[in-house]
């Protein structure tokens, strides 16, 4: 079997993915965090595996490529082809808030957005879109566990990384927005539209306050935290 944009059985997937936006940080969750892996797909370099977790749950690790079209694509693949139950976006984002640190994790509640998708839909109004409340509660147990430094709110889904308006983003900060990244409010507007969960995760890689910049050291210090809370969270989602 195969979708326009995914080339696998059908069960080659859990039923729940990790999904970071680069392919190679993907094959390295999987290799690091997984055991008896397979890569389950490689159509467009978008790499995807499933293994096991150190406690035996199937779990499966698929890059999204950048942006809220790619992700809607691939989310809407596996949640209406591949019987995928729940997607957890496992990305990076920029800092809006001065108390949110590089390294710190964000447990992304909802996601707001600048893009046109809300209108696609057909509405009279806007979308509020938000990640699954069990999902939520459950990253938000497990982080407060683990003594991990979280934040959790809404955050900004861009459409524009290189943005001219170099003022514009603290009209969004004003309001609460923890940060800014490009693909959760079309992971969870799809989520919702299928009947399926979604929650976002994000370590923070820079900061919009904040001049200081991650050593790769740091930057893979924080992501660990991350992908530590997300496969734990995901364990309680998967067989
Ligand atoms: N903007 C958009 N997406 C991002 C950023 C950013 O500053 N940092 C990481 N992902």
């Amino acid at each position: 079997m195969a979708t326009p944009h995914i080339k696998a059985n059908k069960g080659d997937f859990a039923k729940v993915v990790l999904m970071p936006g680069d392919p190679l940080r993907a094959k390295w969750i999987a290799e690091t965090f997984l055991k008896d892996i397979v890569l389950v797909n490689e159509v467009r370099g978008i790499l995807a595996y499933t293994g096991y977790t150190k406690n035996g749950k199937k779990i499966s690790v698929m890059a999204s490529g950048m942006g809220q079209p790619s992700i809607a694509i691939y989310s809407h693949e596996l949640f209406a082809e591949y019987g995928v139950e729940a997607i957890i976006r496992v990305g990076t984002c920029g800092a809006y808030q001065p108390n949110i640190d590089l390294r710190d994790v964000l447990i992304c509640m909802s996601a707001s957005t600048d893009s046109n998708l809300s209108n696609a839909l057909g509405l009279v109004g806007s979308y509020s879109a938000s990640a699954d409340f069990e999902l939520v509660q459950t990253a938000y147990e497990v982080a407060k566990r683990r003594n991990a430094k979280f934040h959790v709110g809404n955050i900004l889904s861009s459409d524009v990384f290189y943005n001219f308006d170099k003022e514009g983003w603290k009209k969004w900060a004003n309001l609460g927005i923890m940060g800014v990244e490009m693909e959760s409010y079309a992971l969870f507007v799809n989520a919702a539209l299928l009947h399926k969960k979604a929650l976002c995760l994000l370590t923070v890689s820079d900061s919009f306050v904040k001049s200081d910049i991650l050593t790769s050291d740091e930057r893979q210090t924080g992501l660990v935290n991350m992908i530590e809370i997300a496969i734990e969270t995901a364990e309680k989602f998967s067989d």
